[in-house]
Order: structure tokens, then C-alpha cells, then sequence
């Protein structure tokens, strides 16, 4: 077999969010590229599921609700050494500004911004993190674009890539890279309570309405030794569509 770069072999990989969609995903092609794999989120039965997915291997899960700082660094403790770290929990909500509460303000950012950058201190505080590992936080093409009442959503999606930039620079000196992958419309149950709506929308897409497994494939890139070179930068998976 060639002996190209492009694996998770000898790797072991934190992914949060892994009980659905593009968590999920991640986890289980991670796993299929030969990570060990550090499942995390917080709902027992589908994180079970997602374990069962990922077959053999010396696979790991465990619940940690990120808005609690206590089971987040019990995340951090359980998971040791890692290699590379994949923030796909993240919630959606819609709401005008007008009508904004800040109890909502401070879900979204809270768990889209405030917990993974406060995991990713916490990995860096414990030198979890080895030399070379590999940081992905997961954006949306909304932290680039308008859409009315998503003010919330989109102003978390920014501020992690703001931070994404400035970690690249601060970890470097250990060969360690940060990026964000940015996804247009993904079919996922984040999205796809209304399934006529997703449709409706996805049309949009030149190139189609968005798998998880397609957001699974970028992070494998950015995870793995292929992509070594590349940090502080914001994949737009983004179906073609036209931004203007
Ligand atoms: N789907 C899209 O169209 C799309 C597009 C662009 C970007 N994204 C981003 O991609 C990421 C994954 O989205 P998705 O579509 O896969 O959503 P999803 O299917 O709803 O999955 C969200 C995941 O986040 C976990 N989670 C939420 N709050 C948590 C908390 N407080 N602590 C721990 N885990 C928590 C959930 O697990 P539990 O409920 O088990 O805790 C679940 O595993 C999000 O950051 C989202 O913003 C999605």
C-alpha cells in the first residue's frame, strides 16, 4: 500500500458532539482512518450508539455537559494524552433581535464559543495536547454571511473564528495547528425538523445539501500529518453557493 498521509493511525482524537450529526460523523470516520477516538456529549443512549458505529478499537466515551466546568475538566482528565481535538457540539435558535433575551445570548455563545474555547485552555493547561496535534473548531459559512435571526449564532460562529487565528499563532512554537471548518447547510437534526424547509433551502446548493460525512472528510484532512502545513485558516464547505 502506498504510504501516504493521509490517516489517523497512532492518533487519538477528542471529538465533541459525537451522539449526533457531524460530531458523530467525525467520530466514526476518525475511527475508520485509525484514531483511538475520545467520544464526548452529553446524551447516554446516543453516545452508546456512536460507539457501536465506530467498531472495535480502544474507543472511549464519556458524558460532560461543557456548560459545567466541573465535568469539563473531568472530560479533560479522562481523555489524557490526544493528538487532536474536533468542537462540533453546538446549538442553533432563531431570534430576532428585537426579541432577544440575554438568558439565549448566553446559551449560544456559551456552548458555540465559550466551551470550546475554555476545553481548549483547559487541554493546553494540562499539556493534554501533544507537539504537532491538530485543533478544529467547527464554524459555519453564517460567521461569514447575514441571515435574518440568526444573530446569536453567527456572532458565536465569529468570535471562534477570531480565536481560532490567534491560537494558531500561540501554538505554533509546538507545531500544533488551529483551523475551523465552516459548512453552509448540513443535513442533521440541528437543521432538519422541517424537512420540506431543508429541502427548500438546500436547492440553493449547487453542489447539493450537505452529509455530515462530507464536514467528517475536511476534518480528517485537518487532523492528519496531509495537512501539516496549514493552520489559522476557515474551510468553507460551502456547496458552491454563492455568497453575494
Ligand atoms: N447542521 C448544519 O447545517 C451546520 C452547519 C454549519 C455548522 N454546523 C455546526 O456543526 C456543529 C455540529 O452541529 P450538528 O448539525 O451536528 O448538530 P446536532 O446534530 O444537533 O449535534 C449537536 C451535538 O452537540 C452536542 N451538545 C450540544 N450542547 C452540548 C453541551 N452543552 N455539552 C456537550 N455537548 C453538547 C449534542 O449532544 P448531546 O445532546 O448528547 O449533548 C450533539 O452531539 C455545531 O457547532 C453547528 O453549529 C452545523
Amino acid at each position: 500500500m502506498t504510504d501516504h498521509p493521509f490517516h489517523l493511525r497512532d492518533k487519538r482524537i477528542l471529538v465533541t458532539g459525537a451522539s449526533s450529526g457531524i460530531g458523530r460523523a467525525i467520530a466514526i470516520e476518525c475511527a475508520r482512518a485509525g484514531a483511538t477516538v475520545i467520544a464526548s456529549a452529553r446524551d447516554v443512549q446516543r453516545l452508546a450508539d456512536t460507539m457501536a458505529a465506530m467498531g472495535e478499537g480502544e474507543h472511549i466515551s464519556m458524558c460532560a455537559d461543557l456548560a459545567d466546568a466541573g465535568q469539563m475538566a473531568a472530560l479533560v482528565a479522562r481523555a489524557g494524552a490526544i493528538d487532536g481535538v474536533v468542537h462540533a457540539a453546538g446549538i442553533q435558535g432563531l431570534t430576532p433581535m428585537r426579541m432577544m433575551r440575554q438568558s439565549f445570548l448566553d446559551q449560544v455563545i456559551g456552548t458555540n464559543f465559550m466551551a470550546p474555547a475554555m476545553l481548549t485552555q483547559k487541554l493546553l493547561a494540562a499539556k493534554s495536547l501533544r507537539n504537532g496535534a491538530s485543533i478544529v473548531f467547527l464554524s459555519s459559512i453564517a460567521a461569514h454571511t447575514g441571515t435574518v435571526g440568526v444573530g446569536a449564532y453567527s456572532s458565536s460562529k465569529g468570535a471562534i473564528e477570531g480565536l481560532m487565528r490567534v491560537l494558531a499563532l500561540e501554538t505554533a512554537p509546538r507545531a500544533m495547528r488551529v483551523n475551523a471548518l465552516a459548512p453552509g447547510l448540513i443535513d442533521t437534526p440541528l437543521v432538519n425538523g422541517d424537512r420540506a424547509f431543508l429541502e427548500e433551502k438546500g436547492k440553493a446548493y449547487p453542489l447539493g445539501l450537505g452529509q455530515p460525512e462530507d464536514v467528517a472528510y475536511a476534518a480528517i484532512y485537518l487532523l492528519c500529518d496531509a495537512s501539516r502545513k496549514v493552520s489559522g485558516i476557515s474551510l468553507h464547505l460551502d456547496g458552491g453557493i454563492p455568497w453575494t
